[in-house]
């Protein structure tokens, strides 16, 4: 469907429900039960259902927001806003409200405990509120199968704040253990300008791959390739057992057949 500022990808709730509303009254049923639900699709209170809806965007110009964004607030707003703020500009509704900021606390692996990389969160919460629950979360399962296995950072900023000399892959999508791995490659501390330049680079990265997998779901080409580890294992779970278990990994109970 198309409107001025170009085709959008998933219809809003509002013109869904102005759409029925608009053919039950050419259909000539218009009663007390049909105003209702036109007078409800108008009311402005209320949480807006989610998705909100996606236009394709540049993952180019995503992923050097993203990388800008980072030294704003860190990794899960800068992959958050990247995404989110040409969609304010773009699609407008509802993202006109949502204040990015909230997502901050993500950093760190959420406020500094090195659990899910901050850039992972940043794409769910842009997954989520434009693709919904079903295509958002098959594309995040795609992101934190890519981070795990992506030779990373790949983006070169257009105005490096720093010069790193070392990529890696983390199989792993913990802030903890990707940060970790590489800074130990770097050899260089937390606090370095080496290690932020790496981590707001990764945030370019994660910021680029989802857009290029959301804009398939726009294309309707896109199809999610990675399962969920409960589902698999029969424990939530990353994949790299072995790296925490050693050659031990124990075998999680499963439900009586
Ligand atoms: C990031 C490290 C890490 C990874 C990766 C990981 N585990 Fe664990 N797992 C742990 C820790 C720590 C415990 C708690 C161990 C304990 O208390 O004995 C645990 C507990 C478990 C338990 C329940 C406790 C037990 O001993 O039965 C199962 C089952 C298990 N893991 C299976 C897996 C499987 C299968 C995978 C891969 C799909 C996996 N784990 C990946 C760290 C990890």
């Amino acid at each position: 469907m198309k409107n001025e500022k170009g085709p959008v990808f998933a219809p809003t709730r509002r013109e869904m429900l102005i759409g029925s509303g608009k053919l039950a009254a050419g259909a000539a049923v218009v009663g007390v039960g049909a105003s209702a639900f036109i007078n409800n699709a108008n009311a402005t209170s209320g949480p807006k259902p989610t998705p909100w809806g996606y236009v394709k965007l540049d993952p180019a110009k995503v992923a050097q927001s993203a990388y800008d964004n980072w030294y704003k607030h860190y990794c899960c707003y800068a992959v958050a806003e990247a995404i989110i703020a040409p969609l304010r500009e773009k699609v407008g509704g509802p993202y006109q409200n949502l204040p990015v900021e909230a997502f901050i606390f993500g950093h760190g692996g959420t406020v500094g405990f090195g659990t899910l990389c901050g850039t992972l969160m940043g794409a769910g919460v842009a997954t989520s509120f434009a693709l919904g629950r079903k295509d958002g979360e098959a594309v995040l399962r795609d992101m934190m199968a890519y981070y795990s296995e992506a030779d990373m950072p790949i983006f070169k900023p257009n105005n490096p704040k720093a010069q790193i000399k070392n990529t890696n892959i983390s199989e792993s999508p913990l802030c903890h253990i990707s940060v970790g791995k590489w800074m130990k490659k770097e050899g260089v501390a937390l606090k370095s300008a080496e290690r932020k330049d790496r981590c707001a680079r990764v945030a370019a990265d994660i910021a680029y791959q989802t857009v290029v997998l959301m804009n398939k779901v726009a294309d309707g080409t896109y199809e999610g390739e990675t399962g969920s580890p409960s589902a698999e294992y029969g424990i939530t779970a990353q994949e790299n057992c072995t790296e925490c278990h050693g050659d031990n990994v124990p075998e999680p109970l499963m439900p009586k057949a």
